[in-house]
């Protein structure tokens, strides 16, 4: 099946009881055996779930898996990921990526004896000399957030996977619709679900996805364990979310571009980041792996100026200034403040996260009006 068609069919089928198209909200905590142990494959709803159930059923089919996992929130399923490891385990994982994902890594885990190494993954040969006998996992977010730096997926996954590591790829920022990392030999895809598959910045939700059915055991171990699973609810909105994934990304990719070439012609603004230019390191790599750009892109001032930076977040009437991405409304935010505030500061210059950088999540509205709208915020 191609693209459009799995996103509006993944997980849908008619509900046996009535024949509903749509898969009901199963609002229920627990199911009713006629004796004990005898049940309908449902037992208690942290367990399962047939709502989610259906939802998990669309994750595996839209990124070409056979498992999926629907967890509380993207956290959530990254936490169930470390939680595969033991202490003395080591991890390798990017030194530009979602500040929530380092502050998991950095705050909670660390102090389990757990080591994490915050590597550039610009050149994907750069991580081996990390690779002793402890490493058990690679964390790979691309494109990168707010950076929009590329790691090559294949490159990573062909040397990891001799080795037994697992290879896990943050696919937030491109969704399904633009990259498939476990065609590029990954074992894990995780999704902050909230952002570009519920898409109408309504849910808070995340996922993980998989080939491998002991891994999946594993996953839905510590799922119903620890227990953070998201509402039937939640999953109802996500799984309408994904059937309009594909016209959705279309408009953000469009917009996305418009909108970077319109910025990087803007005489205040000093750098764009944006694969989709053909000078960005990553353009190469984005072409190889990637369907198109996407609508996620960040820039600075030309006078690098914290203080016009502040100005313009405060300035602009259709980009609404929040955290988050992915949703249909555009929105504006600044990661050393906001998304990226719990990375210490000289870790964030080091790694080129300024303190005037400005991030864009370019939304489906008409391009014209979001170009008027930067345009009266940038001066
Ligand atoms: C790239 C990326 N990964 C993970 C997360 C965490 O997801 P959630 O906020 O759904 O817990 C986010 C949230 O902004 C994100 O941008």
């Amino acid at each position: 099946m191609k693209i459009a068609t799995k996103l509006i069919h993944a997980g849908a089928e008619p509900d046996p009881s009535t024949g509903a198209i749509m898969t009901p909200i199963y609002q229920t905590s627990t199911y009713v055996q006629s004796a004990p142990g005898k049940h309908k494959g449902f037992e208690y709803a942290r367990s399962q779930n047939p709502t989610r159930k259906a939802l998990e059923e669309a994750f595996a089919i839209i990124e070409n898996g056979k498992f999926g996992l629907a967890f509380s929130s993207g956290v959530a399923a990254t936490d169930a990921v470390i939680k595969l490891l033991q202490p003395g385990d080591e991890v390798i994982c990017g030194n530009d990526m979602y500040g929530g994902t380092y502050r998991l890594f950095t705050k909670i885990f660390e102090k389990f004896g757990i080591k994490f190494h915050y590597v550039d993954m610009h050149d994907a040969g750069n991580i081996k000399q990390y690779i002793n006998s402890n490493t058990k996992l690679i964390w790979l977010e691309t494109p990168t957030n707010p950076l929009m730096n590329i790691i090559d997926i294949a490159a990573v996954t062909a040397f990891a996977r001799p080795q037994k590591i697992l290879v896990c790829v943050d696919n937030t920022f491109a969704s399904p619709y633009l990259q498939n990392p476990l065609d590029l030999g990954a074992d894990l895809v995780m999704h902050s679900v909230t952002k570009y598959l519920g898409g109408h910045s309504d849910v808070i939700q995340g996922c993980l996805v998989m080939n491998d059915a002991e891994l999946r055991e594993k996953l839905y171990f510590i799922q119903k364990s620890c227990g953070a699973v998201p509402g039937p609810m939640d999953c109802f909105l996500v799984l309408r979310g994904i059937k309009t994934l594909h016209v959705r990304m279309k408009q953000h990719c469009e917009n996305g571009k418009i909108i970077a070439h319109w910025l990087r012609n803007h005489p205040k603004l000093g750098k764009v980041y944006w694969p989709g230019f053909e000078d960005h390191p990553g353009y190469a790599m984005a072409k190889k792996q990637m369907r198109d750009f996407g609508g996620m892109l960040s820039f600075t001032l030309k006078d690098d100026s914290v203080e016009n930076a502040m100005r313009v977040l405060s300035s602009t009437r259709i980009f609404s200034l929040a955290e988050s991405l992915g949703g249909v409304e555009s929105l504006i935010n600044h990661p050393a403040s906001m998304t990226h505030a719990s990375i210490p500061r000289e870790d964030r210059i080091k790694n080129g996260l300024t303190d005037s950088l400005i991030r864009l999540s370019v939304g489906i509205e008409d391009a014209e009006d979001l170009i008027a709208d930067l345009q009266q915020a940038i001066g």
